[in-house]
């Protein structure tokens, strides 16, 4: 029996080899590499699918988080909002523009736990960052009624959800701004590293514009201090590809997704819960399990990989000691940080693998 893989990107090129080929030869044989056409035409694509007035290309999902808190003058002694079990990434955006991560644990669904924000606002709190972690949206109604009532900054990390829904909405446009990942294992992912914003605020997507490109949109003329953060022409190009068969991409990890929910039964493995008012676009499937390490080897040496999304949360990370938080104090995080295991999904994948891997768990005895 072949090997299931936990990813495989080649197959993902293989099913549009051609596009993606004539793409970046078309950007190659341009001679215009940085800031031209492609990125242009891909901001005005995935700005107008979203429902939004604007999108920043930028050079990955954490330089957009950072970019984006800057332009909204967050500093040094603002506090903002984050769910202790988010991928460390979404952490250290916060860090990156000077500001305290204030972290609280998840819900159920394995995002930000909207009763338990309230109590972590105060009056340095500046913001809520909220991530729509492994591709579900996160319960926004009530996260959009705090941020009103408080007068916090609603931004989203969309990295691992892109167009994913809450009551019918894409994510990315709740808040002042959207951020994106396009790292070659997201949903929508390149060749490389590359990330957007997306906002409905003029100002917003002007001062995002000048800060990816040294503070500066119109050559020489440099507004404010800035950053190299763009986004590549090839990238875009690539990208654009992907988005043009997105849709028939997630109709893919929906079946998976759907076989692995209705059919895997196993005593030992708890399944995802989804949201009756939300879509999970299946960045990832995440089961948890008590004996994580057996059932782990066990689908090894049955040839099926796996892996872990995070083993170790942001809180206990030693880049983020200085907060000095101990092991105990987010205990669901920690606990989801113990059992989570995270199956094969992902583009090209078969219906007939995931068969597999349910036979497989089906057999699977916790000893
Ligand atoms: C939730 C989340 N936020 C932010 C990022 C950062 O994105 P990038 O790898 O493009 O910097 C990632 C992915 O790596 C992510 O999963």
């Amino acid at each position: 029996m072949a090997k299931i893989p936990f990813n495989n990107l080649k197959r993902g090129y293989n099913l549009y080899k051609d596009e993606y080929e004539e793409a970046a030869l078309r950007v190659l044989r341009s001679g215009w590499y940085i800031l031209g056409d492609e990125v242009a035409s891909f901001e005005e694509n995935f700005a107008r699918l979203h429902g939004a007035n604007y999108c920043v290309g930028v050079d990955n999902g954490l330089n957009a988080i950072a970019l984006g808190l800057k332009a909204l003058g967050i500093k040094e002694g603002d506090e903002i909002i984050v769910q202790a079990n988010t991928y460390i990434a979404t952490v250290l955006g916060i860090t990156m523009s000077g500001a305290t991560p204030v972290l609280v644990e998840p819900d159920e669904f394995y995002n930000i736990d909207a009763d338990k924000i309230e109590k972590y606002v105060n009056n340095k709190t500046k913001a809520l960052l909220v991530t729509h972690l492994y591709g579900q949206a996160a319960r926004m109604d009530k996260i959009l009624s705090l941020c009103s009532e408080h007068g916090l900054y609603l931004v989203e990390d969309c990295a691992q959800a892109h167009f994913a829904k809450f009551n019918n909405k894409n994510v990315g446009t709740f808040g002042i701004m959207g951020f994106f990942s396009f790292y070659p294992t997201k949903n929508l992912g390149g060749f490389g590293d590359g990330g957007a914003i997306i906002t409905n605020s003029v100002d917003l997507n002007i001062k995002l514009k000048t800060l990816r490109n040294y503070g500066s949109i119109e050559k020489y003329q440099n507004e404010i201090i800035g950053y190299n953060s763009r986004l590549d022409e090839i990238q875009a190009a690539l990208i654009k590809v992907k988005l043009s068969h997105f849709s028939e991409l997630q109709i893919g990890r929906e079946k998976i997704a759907r076989k692995y929910l209705a059919e895997i039964k196993n005593p030992s493995v708890i399944l995802p819960n989804i949201r009756e008012d939300a879509t999970h676009t299946w960045h990832l499937f995440v089961i948890r399990t008590l004996k994580r390490e057996m059932f782990r080897r066990y689908l090894s040496d049955n040839d099926i990989m796996t892996d872990i999304h995070y083993p170790i949360p942001p809180h206990l990370s030693k880049a983020l000691a200085y907060l000095e938080h101990s092991t105990g104090d987010f205990p669901i995080t920690e606990n989801y940080a113990d059992t989570v295991v995270s199956l094969p999904i992902f583009d090209g994948m078969t219906e007939a693998e995931a068969d597999i891997v349910i036979a497989i768990i089906n057999q699977y005895v916790e000893s």
